[in-house]
C-alpha cells in the first residue's frame, strides 16, 4: 500500500476548506480532538459529508484513539458527540468503513446502534495480507 502524504499541500488545502464549509454545502467537514493533559492530541473524530449534493443527508465517520489511551471512554464520548451533531444539523445517516478483523472498533460501532451493510472482500492489500472491510451505517432519522 502506498504511504499517504499527510502533509501535502493538496490536501492541507482540501482539510481548510472543508473546515470552513457551511453544512449542509457538500463536502463541508468538521473535526473534534482530546488533549492530554500534557497538551497533546491523542483522540480524533472526523465526520464529513459528501461531496455529491444529492448525498447531503449523509455524513462519513473516522476515529482514532492513541494506544496508550485505549479503553478510557474517549472513543464513545467522541462518538456519542459526533451522533449528538447529527441530530442537531439533520443529518439522517452516518456510514465508515471498518476492517473485519477490528473487534474493537466493531463492538463500539454496534453498542451505538450502527449496523453492518455491506462487506467488501479483499479490499485492501497490506504488506501482502488481503483485508476485508465492512460498511456500517447509523439511522439517526427514521
Ligand atoms: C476503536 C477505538 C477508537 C476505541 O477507542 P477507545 O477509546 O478505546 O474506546 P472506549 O474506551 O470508548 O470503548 C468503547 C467500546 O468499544 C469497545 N471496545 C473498545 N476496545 C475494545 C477491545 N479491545 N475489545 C473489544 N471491544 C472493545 C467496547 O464495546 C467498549 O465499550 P465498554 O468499554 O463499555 O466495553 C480505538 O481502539 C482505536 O482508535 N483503534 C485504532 C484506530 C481504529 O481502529 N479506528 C477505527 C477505524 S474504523
Amino acid at each position: 500500500m502506498e504511504a499517504v502524504d499527510f502533509e501535502s499541500p493538496d490536501r492541507r488545502a482540501r482539510f481548510e476548506k472543508g473546515l470552513t464549509t457551511a453544512l449542509p454545502q457538500p463536502a463541508w467537514m468538521r473535526v473534534w480532538a482530546v488533549e492530554s493533559p500534557d497538551s497533546r492530541f491523542v483522540a480524533h473524530l472526523d465526520l464529513t459529508g459528501s461531496s455529491i449534493p444529492s448525498e447531503k443527508h449523509r455524513a462519513s465517520l473516522g476515529i482514532g484513539v492513541e494506544e496508550s489511551f485505549y479503553r478510557r471512554g474517549l472513543g464513545r464520548r467522541l462518538m456519542q458527540g459526533a451522533i449528538e451533531f447529527a441530530t442537531r444539523n439533520e443529518i439522517e445517516w452516518i456510514d465508515l468503513s471498518v476492517f473485519t478483523d477490528n473487534h474493537a472498533a466493531i463492538g463500539l460501532y454496534q453498542s451505538l446502534g450502527f449496523e453492518e451493510v455491506g462487506r467488501r472482500n479483499d479490499r485492501f492489500r497490506i504488506s501482502g495480507r488481503s483485508v476485508d472491510d465492512l460498511t456500517m451505517t447509523l439511522r439517526i432519522k427514521s
